[in-house]
């Protein structure tokens, strides 16, 4: 504790959260956590059956999101398979200043929870003119250009098969039209400039966004699985002469609600 009573250490503030979670739903642990980007929250009542619904402001650590549409609530649900998944339908974002460890807390919540399976998933601009706003890509690798992480210390993590090859197969087995790409996460808030873009596929990357990767450090930190999922909801800066705006990102998100409902559904019905 520090001198206002708050804790200062991320993993007993995690355990805390897990704690709360855990006395306010009756639940004893949980297998899997869902995080919903951009474009991600429709059809989260599709999931299985509904446990418990909390706002994650009021959790221990969790704050309440800066950005409108990036709602925030936990979900509870036992899914068809018997499995219970935590679904964040809100996330804290790198841009928003309050420190990578807060980024990273609902992760190492659902870590502590015991969650082995996580399921990352953002609204991403995309570099490949062969993907129009609305299609899902599933993430292969990532590059974090943050020069944050989540590790403190000589915390040695394997990154190698951080998004989990097992994982994808599922997906492709689920939805065979999905393609794979290499998801960089720049710190934002401002979108990328088209030299960016350019810098970013040249380092061999295929999706833009703003989150993401230092969740998946957190996660292979604590040893969980990972399946990453973005959804193109533009082309990235000067792909095409388009402007970028948020109310786009936000719009083709909608459009695509039905096609990731039930891609979300089958997915979280076979993990
Ligand atoms: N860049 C960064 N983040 C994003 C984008 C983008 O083009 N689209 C949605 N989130």
């Amino acid at each position: 504790m520090n001198a206002t009573g708050a804790v200062n250490d991320p993993f007993a503030l995690a355990r805390e959260a897990a704690d709360h979670i855990a006395s306010s739903t009756g639940i004893t642990g949980a297998d899997i956590a869902l995080v919903l980007g951009s474009g991600w929250k429709s059809g989260t009542d599709q999931l299985g059956e509904p446990l418990a619904d909390l706002d994650l402001a009021e959790l221990p650590g969790f704050s309440a999101p800066a950005v409108a549409g990036h709602g925030g609530r936990l979900l509870v649900v036992r899914t068809a398979a018997g499995r219970t998944a935590l679904v964040f339908t809100g996330r804290t974002h790198y841009y928003e200043g309050r420190g990578v460890a807060a980024v990273v807390h609902g992760v190492r919540t659902a870590a502590a929870l015991g969650v082995g399976t996580l399921l990352l998933t953002n609204g991403a601009g995309g570099l490949n003119p062969a993907w129009p706003p609305g299609t899902p890509v599933l993430i292969a690798d990532h590059i974090n250009l943050t020069g944050a992480t989540p590790l403190t210390g000589a915390t040695f993590i394997d990154m190698t098969t951080t998004w989990t090859p097992r994982l994808r197969e599922l997906a492709r087995g689920i939805d065979p039209s999905l393609d794979e790409g290499v998801y960089v996460q720049f710190p934002g808030p401002q979108y990328e400039t088209p030299a960016e873009v350019r810098m970013a596929r040249v380092l061999g990357g295929d999706l833009v966004g703003m989150s993401t990767a230092l969740e998946a450090i957190a996660a292979r930190e604590a040893g969980m699985e990972i399946l990453g999922i973005s959804l193109v909801t533009n082309a990235a800066a000067g792909i095409t002469d388009a402007a970028l705006d948020h109310a786009e990102v936000l719009a083709a998100g909608e459009a695509a609600s039905s096609r990731l409902a039930v891609l979300l559904r089958d997915l979280v019905g076979a993990l």
